[in-house]
């Protein structure tokens, strides 16, 4: 395994996907635990990550001894870089400008981590975030690429084995960062990479079984894939030592509350509490038009129903949840130096304080094509498991102005003509989002002989690597007039189809 020590960097969750994406299995410890993961886990490598602090502190992070004597390959990020320069006996110093951004390195010599990769007098883009940087290097160290702004861009140590860049190449922005990383691990490390989701797995199931001991765990169904692949996993950890709630609140999806229950019960036999509050749910939505209202009356109905839920079954002292790496990062962003925000995001919110639970949150490590793949890892069918994103309000966010039974009846099937229509085309997979809005307007037609006076439905789809920007999807007209066809045509209520053409920023994706 690799061992990566974390300085604080935001990034640092990206340096063990791409360590995973190498095949190779890594753990990652916070530096001030460095020592007693090494010990415990006796790694091959190690990866020292970035960090907001500085080493020119008194008090900034230190990589521990046994490590540094370890005689074990080390590759250092940024402040890794500078850590192990400050140690070892080169200087590092405060820059008067820093770097922050792309820059352009030029490679000066070979080395093990540009194998079949990057040849000398070559340029690459990579990624830069740095205040301080190395003025001079310890003894036994080459400079291999260097930049403008940083002298010492590549830095290596051969019979060490000891190797350090100033920049991130953790980061997409880095493009063949995790090339490098791949030939860290693989060339310098010596190591297979035939590690895969089901050691992941394997190992996820050992911690659960660890953490939770003989207790009792209660898990919050949202109808979505991360609630269900952590439950799925939790269950093989514990079996009925688990029990699963499933709050429908009659905002899903054309029978995405059935697959849910039939799943649970009958393929995989876990433990399911079904709550249909739909009526407690819309009756207390009626009169709401305000989009923050309704998230905030959602998001507490759905808190009071799982606590009073969860008070029947009683006894547990873990609450588990779905909670991913996005979830655990608010924001990435390298250009507001030393200040980062990093804000836990808990699904339930407030519930495990309120009731005074444990949280057992299996996927905080996964992005999600990384939940996906363990989700089918598990047997979880494709349909299930490719699922679009859906939002925890469910359509009432997709009911601009106040929301009804009979408007969720309406835009219910309209969604699924629009997504069955996309499937057919082959086009499921390709896009990140595709849904339905039922709008709050009402236009003239003209149907057979007669005048309709009808909703207006928009259609959006877009294509997106992490929900956080998106584009729009360019149907083709065909495709666009087919499904405005079928909807008006099948779907009573809606007489005019509309296609959204906002990108995001400046839109959002959902329509509140
Ligand atoms: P926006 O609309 O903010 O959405 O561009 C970005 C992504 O987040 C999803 N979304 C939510 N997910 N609870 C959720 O669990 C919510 O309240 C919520 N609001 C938006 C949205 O579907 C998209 O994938």
């Amino acid at each position: 395994s690799v061992l990566i020590v974390d300085f604080g960097s935001q990034v640092t969750q990206l340096i063990a996907r791409r360590v995973r994406e190498a095949g190779v299995y890594s753990e990652i410890a916070p530096f001030s635990m460095a020592e007693e993961a090494f010990k415990r886990l006796d790694p091959v490598g190690i990866v020292l990550s970035g960090s907001p602090a500085s080493v020119l502190d008194d008090n900034g992070p230190r990589i521990p001894d046994c490590i540094l004597e370890s005689g074990r390959p080390m590759l250092g990020i940024c402040y890794g870089q500078q850590s192990l320069m400050h140690q070892m006996g080169g200087e590092v110093l405060a820059g008067d400008s820093g770097e922050f951004g792309r820059a352009f390195i030029e490679i000066g010599d070979e080395c093990a981590l540009f194998d079949g990769l990057w040849n000398v007098g070559e340029k690459h883009q990579v990624w830069m975030s740095h205040g301080d940087k190395v003025t001079s290097l310890a003894p036994g160290f080459r400079p291999v690429a260097s930049s403008p702004g940083a002298p010492f861009a590549v830095i290596a140590n051969d019979e060490k084995r000891i190797y350090a860049m100033q920049f991130h190449p953790e980061v997409v922005h880095t493009p063949d960062g995790g090339k490098l990383l791949k030939n860290f691990v693989r060339h310098v490390c010596g190591m297979a990479g035939d590690w895969t989701m089901a050691e992941f797995r394997k190992t996820k199931i050992d911690e659960i079984r660890e953490q939770v001991g003989d207790k009792r765990v209660i898990c919050g169904l949202s109808g979505g894939v991360d609630s269900a692949v952590a439950a799925v996993l939790i269950h093989e950890a514990i079996g009925d030592q688990l029990t699963c709630v499933f709050v429908d609140h009659g905002l899903m999806r054309m029978g995405e509350a059935e697959q849910v229950v039939s799943l649970f019960r009958g393929h995989y036999n876990i433990p399911l509490v079904h709550v249909d509050a739909s009526t407690l749910f819309l009756k207390g939505l009626e009169g709401v038009t305000d989009p923050e209202k309704k998230r905030k009356f959602i998001g507490k109905t759905f808190i009071d129903v799982f606590e009073d839920e969860a008070k029947k079954i009683g006894g547990a002292e873990f609450l588990a949840q779905g909670t991913l790496y996005p979830d655990v990062i608010e924001s990435v962003s390298f250009t507001g130096g030393p200040s980062v925000t990093i804000k836990s995001h808990h699904n339930v919110g407030g519930l495990p304080e309120r009731m005074d639970m444990k949280l057992v949150e299996p996927l905080r490590e996964l992005f999600k094509d990384e939940v996906r793949e363990l989700g089918r890892e598990l047997g979880l069918p494709d349909i299930f498991v490719g699922r679009h994103p859906f939002p925890g309000p469910g359509l009432a966010i997709r009911i601009p102005g106040e929301v009804s039974r009979d408007k969720a009846d309406i835009l219910r099937k309209a969604d699924a003509i629009y997504l069955e229509e996309i499937r057919n085309a082959g086009l499921y997979d390709a896009i990140w989002q595709a849904f339905a809005v039922l709008l709050p307007v009402k236009t003239v037609g003209v149907m057979g002989d007669g005048r309709t006076y009808d909703s207006v439905c928009a259609l959006r789809a877009v294509t997106s690597t992490d929900g956080m920007t998106a584009d729009i999807y360019p149907f083709d007209a065909a495709f666009l007039s087919r499904v405005a066809t079928r909807i008006i045509n099948e779907v009573k209520g809606i007489n005019r189809v509309v296609y959204d053409y906002t990108s995001k920023p400046p839109g959002t994706i959902e329509w509140e």
